[in-house]
């Protein structure tokens, strides 16, 4: 049995944790493979909506296993706070959740370090979500972290208060030398107790070896599905750095975030809204900062599941889609969202930018302000309304020319088309 792997291939909040628990009841066993509680991924059900920030999306389906895997970062006060919030909802995800020893804390002082570096970068921040994931990633990579395996040790208060000291003393040259970032220590002091206080709690749920356990699932022919977080254009190497993530979102990073072998990857979805959004700095080569785009926010409600944020919105982009097709060797795309479209007379599309002066056809190296623009081709769009929706043959012809016009661009084809929200807005082809 193989891994299948369903990816972001744009800027995050495509529509991942929808598609994860549509197609769960085909797995065993649902696991995370990166980033943290700087994902937010929403589910629909039943007049129920959940965001999810370090829960697997197959939770909801009390059978499977979710796992948290290595490669991940958690912080145990949001973790906690989404087991209360699923426990409000009836779903007790003790019982089939579990988390791997070797996937990394974010500490308290991790959160103040990030909004301290975010505060020294002046104009040019990332627009990071301030959960602590760049710092937690840091450590990892320095060799410094802490796991959270390592709360079975007994020093374990000892390794917390080093790394704190630490932190502490950076934020400070930081303030020191280059921002006014002032730590409010009584927040600071709450959280910490909070921070602990979830820990303890979080004690019911089994810690593991993933790796060990996720390779025996394989080996016994269960089938596991790694649901991505984040996009491929927030890859910490490919994305539009260093505009992006801390980890590898790409479907290089199940390997490393799961401990499986790059054979037992299957089936690769990649998932892309029928438009382009993004949250937070960076290049957005098809940003529409006109009523066009203020339509599209309307209509899609983008606002960050996350942090509440208003996302940037534009049209879709072939070039930088085609770029994370090949990154991750999707076989299969996943359209969403293509309700947002209707009722728009035309939509366009970008084939190619004009980088320099020259057509290209692929994201370059740096995008700098003024030195690209997107090449579009116009299409008729449809004023059906979608939502009602149940199969192929009843969607609107300009729509299918639409999935076809994407499908012969980049010579992949559209399984899945979402025309709303909720589980049942889901239309297989
Ligand atoms: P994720 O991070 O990739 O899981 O995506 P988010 O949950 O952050 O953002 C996707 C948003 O779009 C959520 O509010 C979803 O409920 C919503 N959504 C998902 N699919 C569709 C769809 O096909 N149409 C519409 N209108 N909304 C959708
Ligand atoms: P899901 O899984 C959209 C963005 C932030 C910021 C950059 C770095 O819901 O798709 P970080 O907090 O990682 O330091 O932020 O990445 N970002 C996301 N944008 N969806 C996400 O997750 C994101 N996670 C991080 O806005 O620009
Ligand atoms: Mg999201």
């Amino acid at each position: 049995m193989k891994v299948d792997v369903l990816i972001g291939l744009q800027w995050g909040d495509e529509g991942k944790g929808k598609i994860v628990d549509v197609i769960t009841p085909k797995y065993d066993v649902i696991a995370r493979f990166q980033g943290g509680p700087n994902a937010g991924h929403t589910l629909e059900f039943d007049g129920m909506k959940q965001v999810l920030h370090t829960i697997p999306s197959g939770i909801f389906h009390p059978e499977k296993i979710n796992v948290v895997g290595n490669g991940v970062v958690i912080d145990p006060v949001v973790l906690l706070k989404e087991i209360i919030e699923l426990s409000g909802k009836k779903l007790d995800a003790t019982k089939n959740l579990v988390i791997s020893r070797k996937a990394h804390l974010i500490l308290p002082s991790h959160r103040i370090l990030d909004a301290a570096n975010e505060c020294s970068k002046g104009s040019s921040k990332i627009g990071s979500t301030l959960k602590g994931i760049g710092p937690a990633y840091t450590d990892k990579t320095a060799r410094i972290g802490i796991r959270f395996g390592d709360i079975e040790k007994k020093d374990f208060r000892n390794q917390y208060d080093t790394l704190k000291s630490k932190h502490l003393e950076l934020v400070r040259n930081l303030c020191f030398d280059y921002c006014n970032y002032k730590i409010d220590g009584d927040l600071f002091d709450e959280y910490e107790r909070k921070w602990f206080e979830a820990l303890e709690k979080l004690q019911s749920i089994p810690l593991i070896d993933s790796e060990i356990f996720i390779n025996r699932c394989l080996e016994e022919n269960k089938p596991v599905l790694a649901e991505g977080a984040q996009g491929s254009l927030l890859d910490v190497d490919f994305g539009t750095y260093p505009f992006v993530t801390s980890s590898n979102t790409t479907c290089a990073g199940v390997c490393t975030g799961l401990g499986i072998a790059p054979r037992s990857i299957g089936e690769v979805f990649g998932i892309f809204k029928a438009y382009c959004t993004r949250v937070g700095s960076g290049p957005f080569p098809t940003e529409l900062n006109d009523a066009t785009g203020e339509l599209l926010r309307k209509n899609g409600n983008e606002y960050g599941s996350t942090t509440g944020r208003p996302r940037r919105c534009g049209w879709l982009d072939i070039p930088a889609l085609k770029y994370a097709i090949m990154l991750n060797g999707v076989s299969q795309l996943i359209m969403m969202k293509a309700d947002v479209l209707s009722n728009f007379k035309r939509i366009k599309v970008c084939t190619q930018y004009n980088y320099k002066g020259t057509l290209i056809d692929y994201i370059p190296f740096e995008i700098n302000p003024g030195e690209l623009s997107p090449v579009y081709t116009d299409i008729k769009g449809w004023d059906a309304s979608l939502d009602k929706m149940k199969s192929v043959d009843s969607l609107p012809l300009e729509l299918i020319r639409y999935i076809e016009f994407i499908e012969n661009a980049v010579k992949t084809p559209i399984t899945i088309i979402s025309v709303g929200p909720d589980r049942l807005q889901t239309i297989r082809r």
